[in-house]
């Protein structure tokens, strides 16, 4: 029997998850929204494009979680996004109502599915949902860092003019202006990038990946990215389900690791059928260490306005 995938929330990057979902053939697909008629629109345009794309998928729209039942994974995008001059923290409000609303139909639905969420604030509404849905830690998976991580590893590839495929580097800490890239682990083919690069030009880099959301939506002006964050929560999916045992930075329920207790940061995480498999602590020095510390506490700061 083929693997089943939700997805709610049917706007830009919760509809690109399931363009992603069908091109790479890897499950049957809902799609479900507030709004009447778009997820149902946009699940039958996509269920039409298969023939061409000659993939077997069910794709199938709705307004309610009743067609979501027993699913393998749930994505959550539901929310708003950012406007220009907005920064992800102040969609918390408004993100949390509707994230509460989500989680308990989402779970009543699909009491065994692997959560993996992407609303902003992306750690603050990991750890709401995870509080929520009541599930291990191992199902409720936060998509921040393959993002953050692509993103730096675009501008590095670009920076060398190399193949995006030989550049290994990720970033941990929260989806915000606190994450932390890390150039002392970020190689191009296995080579560090402080052979390659100025301590100034890696800085810059840094900083690109830290604004590299509020770059796209000074573009876009009317909401923000989705190709890239689609791909990233895809390469999740694609993990789990194929059981890939795959390290990816992923914002995770810590309990102890870096010294942090209790609330959802990114970290490194190994990605298989049962979800997070292995939490992975590296040893960070003492200016890497700082870094998580206080973005960690940025995120705590956020989840505090909640009571969450
Ligand atoms: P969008 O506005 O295109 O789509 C959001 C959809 O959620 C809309 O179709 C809306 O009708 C739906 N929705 C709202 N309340 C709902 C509810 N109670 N139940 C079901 N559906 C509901 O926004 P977009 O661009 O898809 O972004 C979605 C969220 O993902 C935003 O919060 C955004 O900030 C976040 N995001 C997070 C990223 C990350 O790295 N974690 C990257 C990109 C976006
Ligand atoms: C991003 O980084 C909006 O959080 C989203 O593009």
């Amino acid at each position: 029997m083929r693997k089943k995938v939700s997805i709610v929330g049917a706007g830009n990057v919760g509809a690109t998850c399931a363009h992603w979902i069908a091109a790479k053939e890897l499950a049957d697909i809902v799609l479900v929204d507030l709004v009447e008629g778009v997820p149902q629109g946009k699940a039958l345009d996509l269920l039409e494009a298969m023939p061409i794309e000659k993939r077997d998928v069910k794709v199938v729209g709705s307004n309610d979680y009743s067609a979501t039942a027993n699913s393998d994974i749930v994505i959550i995008t539901a929310g708003i996004p950012r406007k220009p001059g907005m920064s992800r923290d102040d969609l918390l409000q408004t993100n949390y109502k509707i994230m509460s609303d989500v989680v308990g139909k989402v779970v009543a639905a699909s009491p065994n599915s692997i959560l993996i969420i992407v609303s902003n604030p992306l750690d603050a509404m990991a750890q709401a949902a995870f509080k929520q849905a009541k599930f291990p830690r191992e199902r409720v998976i936060g998509m921040a860092g393959v993002l953050d991580s692509a993103r730096y590893r675009t501008f590095i590839a670009e920076e060398l003019n190399v193949s995006v495929e030989n550049v290994s580097a990720f970033v941990l800490g929260g989806h915000g202006d606190t994450m932390v890239p890390l150039p002392r682990y970020s190689t191009v083919s296995g080579v560090p990038i402080t052979e390659f690069m100025s301590k100034e030009t890696i800085d810059a880099i840094v900083q690109r990946t830290r604004d590299g959301g509020a770059e796209i939506v000074k573009h876009l002006k009317t909401g923000s990215a989705y190709y890239a964050p689609s791909a990233a929560t895809v390469e999740m999916v694609e993990a789990i389900l194929k059981d890939k045992k795959k390290i990816l930075p992923c914002a995770a329920y810590l309990q102890g690791e870096y010294g942090i207790d209790g609330l959802c940061v990114g970290v490194l995480c190994k990605l298989g059928a049962r979800g997070i498999e292995q939490v992975i602590e590296l040893k960070l020095n003492e200016e890497e260490t700082a870094g998580l510390k206080k973005s960690a506490a940025a995120v705590k700061e956020l989840c505090a306005v909640i009571g969450i």
